[in-house]
């Protein structure tokens, strides 16, 4: 087949990125992030979503699981990103789904008070995002969903789930995850997670000199002519810029 075929295609809101998967990732995809501990993840699923609402007018979710909805706000700040505004306008919903965990009281507009409920936790995810009309969404992390849920049948079970109720949704989602060693070729936490999903995307680090250089892969993105290549990324003040003709030393 040529290149005639044209899949949609949803901009990621990364400088850089784009480029390198055909114009965007495909829609109504669920796209996995993947990457140890401090390599950018909550920071990629953050800017999809506020660049989505931001330069593409497009709604999205946002389900924070690892830490509170104002602390993601807070730390997005940083990048000169303004939650607030497009929540205001209806354009992005944060979930925050830490609060009730620690027990803490939550002021915020959508709290998922039943985290240990998988049936509830989805179905909320599904209102929310009708509420909003969203076209994005991004849950962080899948990690933290299935952390209570010791079996591994169960886990695979719920994100089955997940997977079936994210293409129902019709939302181009990211779900962020823990790579407990990628070079050893263990890039998901319990290995299924590559499997539900179409688009698998590795932030990682390499050694240079000294000093740590951020890299991303694009390890599988169907529907989708891209390289494998890894390609040098920063975290800037704006947040995340991918270089597509960096080199890798
Ligand atoms: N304003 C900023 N400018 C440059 N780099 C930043 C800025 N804010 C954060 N960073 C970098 O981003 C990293 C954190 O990225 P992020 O929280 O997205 O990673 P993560 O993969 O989600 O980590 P975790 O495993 O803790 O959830 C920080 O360790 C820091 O190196
Ligand atoms: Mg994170």
């Amino acid at each position: 087949m040529d290149g005639e075929y044209r899949v949609e295609r949803v901009k990621s809101g990364i400088p850089g990125l784009d480029e390198l998967v055909n114009g965007g990732f495909p829609k109504n995809t669920t796209i996995l992030v993947t990457g140890s501990t401090g390599t950018g993840k909550t920071t990629f699923g953050a800017q999809f979503i506020y660049k989505g609402a931001a330069e593409y007018g497009e709604p999205g979710v946002f389900v924070t699981l690892e830490e509170r909805a104002q602390d993601l706000r807070r730390e997005t700040k940083t990048f000169g990103w303004d939650f607030r505004k497009y929540e205001e306008e209806g354009l992005i919903a944060i979930i925050d789904g830490v609060s009730s965990t620690v027990g803490l009281p939550s002021e915020e507009k959508f709290v998922l008070e039943d985290r240990l409920n998988v049936e509830n936790f989805l179905r909320y995810i599904y209102r929310v995002v009708k509420a909003i009309n969203a076209r994005r969404l991004v849950i962080d992390s899948v990690p933290s969903i299935a952390f209570r849920l010791r079996e591994e049948a169960q886990i695979r079970e719920v994100l089955l789930k997940l997977n079936t109720i994210l293409l129902e949704m019709g939302v181009t989602s990211i779900l962020t995850t823990e790579a407990p060693d990628p070079k050893a070729g263990k890039i998901s936490r319990y290995g299924i997670e590559e499997y539900i999903s179409r688009g698998l995307i590795l932030l990682d680090f390499r050694e240079r000199d000294v000093e740590l250089k951020r890299y991303l892969l694009i390890r599988k993105m169907r529907e989708t002519k891209h390289s494998m290549r890894k390609y040098p990324f920063e975290i800037t003040n704006n947040g995340i810029v991918v270089y597509p003709s960096g080199e890798m030393y």
